[in-house]
């Protein structure tokens, strides 16, 4: 039996910095209101550099190429999760894999909003212990700060989202009950309309148009409240549903690795498990929400902070737009 291990994960985020005083001279509002509200102090910007999602999974990918001392010519695989695309069409998948200099392997382009990464990781798992590859690049990226409405009537979400990506390279292992051990998605299309983007739409002639730009569907929407109830639910729901389903105990979890939507979810999923807050990681100060980045980001920095050892059962969870939500149980594996 082939198992599935994250070999090595990276993140990047873009230099420049909108801290929540920034904020506070574009909009009606406080660093008192969004510290409280979301937790989040920073979040990184591609400013006007025109980067899009590809650009930053570059150097992302670059990076863990390097430190996982592997070859471009050795992957044979990418899944690019973003809700931000650099095209229309086609995915950011195809943009990055020129930019990269990866001829002819395929790629897969995943459009599950904050749950992105974790979906894509389902998907490599599967590949790998199919053993159709062997060295998959598993990428969440989002350049968000791009389209958010700076101004008051879009403070309700600008002060959330950021840019940012991780790339992490999925390989498999014959060692038994390691690794990835289970993956957990779910879905719910009927609450579309609580969080996303409307335009562009084939729906409007010309993708969009003025009454777009006036009534803001380029920009994206929220339901903060629905979001926030429907969150706090579904992310304790899915981790339980991926530990019962490998007999696993709460108290057996070393890291539970959130989706960084927003603080106030993070803490009532940790009081909903009963968990000490040090077992759920949380660094949103810094990068706001990223989206499908977030995940990727996240880990990448709890293993920095040798918050990770071999053999720790890690929960990787995710909750977004859709809504979709999702959960991957590991048993960490350092080979
Ligand atoms: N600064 C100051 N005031 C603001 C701001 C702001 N940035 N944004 C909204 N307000 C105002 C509103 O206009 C409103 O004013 P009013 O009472 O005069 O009408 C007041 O604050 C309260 O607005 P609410 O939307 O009711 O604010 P709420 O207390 O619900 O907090 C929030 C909003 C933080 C979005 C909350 O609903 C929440 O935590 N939701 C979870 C959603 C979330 O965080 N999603 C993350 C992205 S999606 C994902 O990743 C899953």
């Amino acid at each position: 039996m082939i198992n599935s291990y994250i070999k090595g994960i990276s993140y990047y985020v873009p230099e420049k910095i909108i801290t929540n005083s920034d904020l506070e001279k574009m909009m009606d509002t406080t660093d008192e209101w969004i510290t409280t509200r979301t937790g989040i102090k920073q979040r990184h910007s591609v400013g006007n550099q025109k980067l899009g999602p590809a650009d930053l999974a570059v150097e992302s990918t670059k990076k863990v190429l390097k430190k996982t001392n592997t070859n471009l010519t050795d992957i044979d695989f990418v899944i690019f999760a973003t809700s931000t695309p650099d095209y229309y069409v086609p995915g950011s998948g195809s943009l990055f894999q020129a930019k990269m200099g990866l001829q002819n392997i395929g790629v897969l382009d995943i459009r599950q909003a904050c749950a992105g990464f974790v979906y894509a990781l389902s998907v490599a798992d599967q590949y790998i212990k199919s053993g159709m590859y062997k060295n998959i690049l598993v990428i969440g990226s989002e350049v968000q700060t791009t389209q958010l409405d700076y101004d008051n009537e879009g403070r309700g979400t600008a002060i959330i989202f950021g840019d940012g990506a991780a790339s992490a390279l999925i390989k498999p292992t014959k060692v038994k009950n390691k690794g990835i051990l289970s993956s957990h998605l779910h879905s719910d299309g009927k609450y579309i309309d609580e969080l996303g983007t409307r335009a562009p739409s084939p729906k409007i002639q010309g993708l969009i148009n003025k009454k777009n730009i006036d009534d803001r569907d380029h920009h994206i929407f929220m339901n903060g409240r629905e979001v926030f109830k429907h969150a706090v639910k579904r992310f304790p729901e899915v981790i339980l549903e991926g530990l019962q389903y490998n007999k696993i105990a709460i108290d057996d979890v070393k890291l539970v690795i959130p989706h960084q939507a927003n603080y106030r979810i993070t803490k009532a999923v940790q009081k909903n498990l009963k968990i000490d807050e040090s077992k759920v990681f949380s660094n949103i100060h810094k990068y706001g929400n990223t989206t499908a980045a977030s995940v990727g980001i996240a880990l990448s920095e709890a293993i920095a902070e040798n918050k990770i050892n071999d053999n720790d059962i890690i929960v990787l969870v995710a909750f977004g737009a859709g809504f979709y939500w999702a959960s991957t149980i590991i048993r960490w594996h350092n080979e």
